[in-house]
């Protein structure tokens, strides 16, 4: 696949390692230097490479938006049209100091963006994992039992897509249903933040789910 990637920081930049390693076509762009981004991609390897937010859209099969949620509608403007593409958010309706969600309960990011950009195919990812796991889940992504990760979507051929990515990190995906399912799987990823960032003995959460006669 073609991926492009709108934000290369901690989520960006190490998704976008790991899809050029799996080996798509990645596009990093979205930094506050250039310099950064031609770095993302030498070390990502060859199928990487430094564009604009409107390099990364183009022609891209999907697109990860991986930005603070103050800046999600500038980089959407760079974007340009976005009609019809997939677009993966890992992205956090978080304030500006990065305590609170600022859209929770009736509504999530995932579903505001989507009201944005209502002719792309928005599904919800990642964001339930701290970056910091990425490159160990990457590297085990052999072994027989994978780590799950939640995703949801309203769109089936693009969360067929998202699901594909996931796999590619190294995750079994669950599709947790439609794209309203953000609003549960969003303050769910502060309680993984808390834990990952602030529990200070490293508390590990044990969750068994079982097939209710589905
Ligand atoms: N980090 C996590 O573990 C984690 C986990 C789950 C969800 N999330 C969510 O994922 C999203 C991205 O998080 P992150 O931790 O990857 O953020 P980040 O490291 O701050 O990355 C954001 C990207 O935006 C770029 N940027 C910021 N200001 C800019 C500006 N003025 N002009 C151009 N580029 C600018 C940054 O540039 P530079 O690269 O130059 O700094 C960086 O590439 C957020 O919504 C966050 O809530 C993060």
């Amino acid at each position: 696949m073609r991926v492009g990637i709108l934000g290369s920081g901690l989520m960006g930049g190490k998704l976008g390692t790991i899809f050029a390693r799996a080996g798509h076509e990645v596009v990093f762009s979205y930094a506050r230097t250039a310099a950064k981004l031609k770095r993302l991609a030498r070390d990502a390897g060859a199928k990487a490479r430094a564009g604009t937010p409107g390099e990364a859209a183009k022609d891209a099969h999907a697109l990860l938006l991986a930005v603070h949620w103050s800046r999600f509608r500038e980089v959407l403007k760079q974007a340009g049209d976005l009609a019809g593409k997939v677009v993966v958010t890992c992205s956090l309706p978080m304030n500006d100091g990065n305590t609170d969600l600022v859209v929770a309960h009736t509504s999530s990011g995932a579903e505001e963006l989507a009201k944005v950009i209502p002719k792309a195919r928005v599904v919800s990812a990642f964001n339930t994992v701290p970056s910091e796991v990425l490159f160990g889940v990457f590297e085990a992504r052999r072994k027989a039992k994978r780590p799950s990760l939640v995703y949801c979507g309203d769109d089936a051929s693009s969360k067929e897509t998202a699901a594909e990515l996931i796999r590619d990190v190294g995750f079994d995906p669950v599709d947790a249903g439609p794209l309203r399912i953000a609003r549960y799987t969003e303050p769910f990823a502060l309680l993984v933040g808390q834990l990952a960032y602030e529990g200070t003995a490293g508390p590990e959460l044990a969750y068994r789910f079982e097939w209710f006669g589905k």
